[in-house]
C-alpha cells in the first residue's frame, strides 16, 4: 500500500506573519482529512522555525525547499540537514526545476543533496520533469528517465518521495492531462527498485482539478505551488474526495 502526501510548496512567498495567518485558517479545515494522508508544507528557511512550533501536534509535517549536502562548513548561503532535523523538519524538496532552471543545480549536486538529507534523517521529495521543448520533440520519457538515473544513485529508496513536474505546467494554469501524468508516472515507477514509492504529480494543481488527479490510479499525491498559499484553497486540496 502506497503512501499519500500532499505537500504545498510555497516557494519564496510568506513571511512569518503571513504564514501564522496561513495557519489560523488551515488547521481547523483538517479534522477531516483522513490519516492515511500525509500532509506537508515545504516553507522558505525563514518560516520553519515559528511553523516547527505552532504545527507540534498536529498532522501537518514541515518540509524544506533545499538542503546542502556536508553537515556544515564554509557554504555561504547553503543549510544544513542537521540544521533542518534539529527544528522538527522532516521532508525537503531536492532539485525542484526552479533551482535547477534559476541556480545551476545538476543531477550531479541532486544526488548529494539526496544523499545528505537521507543520511540527516529527512525525505527528499525529488522533483523530475521535462520542458514544452522536450515534450514537443518527444523526448520526456528520455528525459526523465536519465533524470532518475543520475539522480538516484546510492540513493535509498525506501526513504523518498518523487515528483513528476512538468516544467510547461508550472504557473501556467496549464495541467498536465490527467492520464498522460498517469502514464509518465507510471514510466517513473517501472524504473525504481522500490514500487512502493510515492509519486506525486506538481504542476498547476488547483481545488477544481485535485479529485481527478488523485483518482488516477499511478498517482500518489500532488505537490503544490500557487495552490497552496491560500488556505481554504489549499484545505480543499487536501481533503480531496
Ligand atoms: O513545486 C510545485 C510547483 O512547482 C507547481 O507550482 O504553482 O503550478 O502549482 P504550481
Amino acid at each position: 500500500m502506497r503512501k499519500i502526501v500532499i505537500a504545498g510548496n510555497w516557494k519564496m512567498f510568506k513571511t512569518q506573519a503571513e504564514s501564522q495567518e496561513f495557519l489560523e485558517g488551515f488547521l481547523p479545515t483538517l479534522q477531516q482529512t483522513p490519516d492515511e494522508r500525509e500532509v506537508v508544507l515545504c516553507v522558505p528557511f525563514t518560516d520553519l522555525s515559528a511553523l516547527s512550533k505552532n504545527l507540534h501536534g498536529s498532522v501537518v509535517q514541515l518540509g524544506a525547499q533545499n538542503v546542502h549536502w556536508e553537515e556544515s562548513g564554509a557554504y555561504t548561503g547553503e543549510i544544513s540537514g542537521p540544521m533542518l532535523t534539529e527544528i522538527g523538519v522532516r521532508y525537503v524538496i531536492v532539485g525542484h526545476s526552479e533551482r535547477r532552471q534559476y541556480f545551476g543545480e545538476t543531477d550531479t549536486t541532486v544526488n548529494l543533496r539526496l544523499k545528505a538529507a537521507q543520511k540527516y534523517g529527512l525525505t527528499p521529495i525529488l522533483c523530475v520533469g521535462e520542458t514544452k521543448e522536450q515534450r514537443d520533440a518527444g523526448e520526456t520519457e528520455f528525459l526523465i528517465s536519465t533524470q532518475l538515473e543520475k539522480d538516484l544513485v546510492d540513493v535509498d529508496q525506501t526513504n523518498l518521495v518523487i515528483a513528476y513536474e512538468p516544467i510547461w505546467a508550472i504557473g501556467t494554469g496549464d495541467t498536465c492531462e490527467t492520464k498522460e501524468a498517469n502514464r509518465v508516472i507510471g514510466l517513473i515507477r517501472s524504473q525504481l527498485t522500490n514500487p512502493n514509492v510515492p509519486i506525486q504529480y506538481g504542476g498547476s494543481v488547483k481545488p477544481n482539478n485535485i479529485d481527478e488527479i488523485m483518482a488516477q490510479p499511478e498517482i500518489d499525491g500532488a505537490l503544490v505551488g500557487g495552490a497552496s498559499l491560500e488556505a481554504a484553497g489549499f484545505a480543499r486540496i487536501v481533503n480531496y474526495k
